[in-house]
């Protein structure tokens, strides 16, 4: 059911050899249709722990689009847990029907067996909140709670094992950032000859700190911020081109949300000399696949390029 042998693609493009830079990603897309990348990593201990702890509810956040919401959904189906998605913004309640029609990923943690509870923003900001948490135990009863975007612990000692010992021979190892974890994983999985670089989708400079709290005392990495195109979620006619340019060239997809940011900035870096000739970078693919629909649908609204 997963496919754990995942594979080191390597990418052929011009300003590679140009470089002369060894560009390879690992192609953690391919673990499960529903459950890729680091979803998977960061499940796998924590539906563990929650079967050991002989819990049967698993309860989660996320925005309405999130890779997480539908991972945990299928997750949860497939370890036999009933599951929760505290979703972000209550309007959607308003019309939920209409929601699940057209929001694919809602629609699809839906027809897994997660139930929603939609939020206002407001609320939604309490979520690690003591009361917060003892309501929703109130109006669900024992649960098993994963933090927004998966991260916790255990979820850091899944993403350490994405590296194997054969990547040991890179020099570079690249990541995209959300919430910390899976870079955290990745940290600590490395050796002190290599360094890795993450590539934050959203603008702030709190991360540091919450890669920190995972990861241990290790000086070889660190963010480059430059690269989030505005913010979480946003995007422009420069990323989507490249989207789908790189695809054509390589066969590789990208999601506009994560991968396709981080794998813009490498490029960008090399065609800027960041890296030293001779140097091998290995890129995680880390998913997120199923988020495309949602853009093309905002595409498709502004009248742009849709993603391929
Ligand atoms: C596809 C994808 N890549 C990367 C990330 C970032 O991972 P993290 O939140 O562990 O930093 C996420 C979000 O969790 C994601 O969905």
């Amino acid at each position: 059911m997963f496919n754990l042998n995942t594979y080191n693609q390597q990418i052929n493009l011009p300003i590679l050899d140009e470089k002369e830079i060894g560009l390879f990603i690992k192609r953690e897309d391919l673990i499960h249709p529903s459950i890729s990348g680091n979803k998977y990593r960061k499940l796998k201990y924590n539906l563990l722990e929650a079967k050991r702890l002989k819990l049967e509810i698993i309860l989660t956040f996320g925005g309405a689009y999130s890779n997480h919401i539908a991972a945990t959904a299928a997750a949860g189906k497939i370890g036999g847990f009933k599951t929760i998605g505290i979703i972000r913004g209550d309007e959607l309640a308003n019309d939920l029907d209409n929601v699940l029609e057209n929001n694919k990923t809602l629609k699809f943690a839906n027809s897994q067996g997660m139930d929603f509870k939609f939020v206002s923003r407001e609320d939604y900001r309490n979520k690690k909140e003591e009361v917060f948490l003892k309501k929703l135990k109130e109006e669900y009863g024992n649960f098993y709670l994963i933090p927004e975007g998966g991260t916790n612990e255990l979820a850091v000692k899944g993403c350490q094992e994405i590296l194997t010992a054969e990547d040991e021979k890179f020099d570079y190892i690249c990541s995209a950032v959300g919430t910390g974890g899976t870079i955290a994983g990745l940290i600590n999985a490395t050796t002190k000859a290599q360094k890795v670089i993450g590539f934050p989708a959203l603008k702030g400079n709190f991360l540091e700190g919450e890669i920190r709290k995972f990861s241990k005392e290790n000086n070889f990495w660190h963010l480059e911020n430059e690269y989030h195109f505005g913010g979480y979620g946003k995007f422009n006619e420069e990323l989507i081109s490249f989207i789908n340019s790189f695809k054509e060239k390589t066969t590789i997809p990208l999601d506009p949300i994560y991968t396709g940011k981080m794998v813009y900035g490498i490029i960008n870096m090399v065609s800027n000399d960041k890296f030293q000739r001779g140097s091998k970078i290995l890129i995680i693919h880390t998913g997120g696949l199923q988020g495309i629909e949602g853009i093309n649908q905002k595409l498709k609204r502004r009248n742009m390029d849709l993603i391929q």
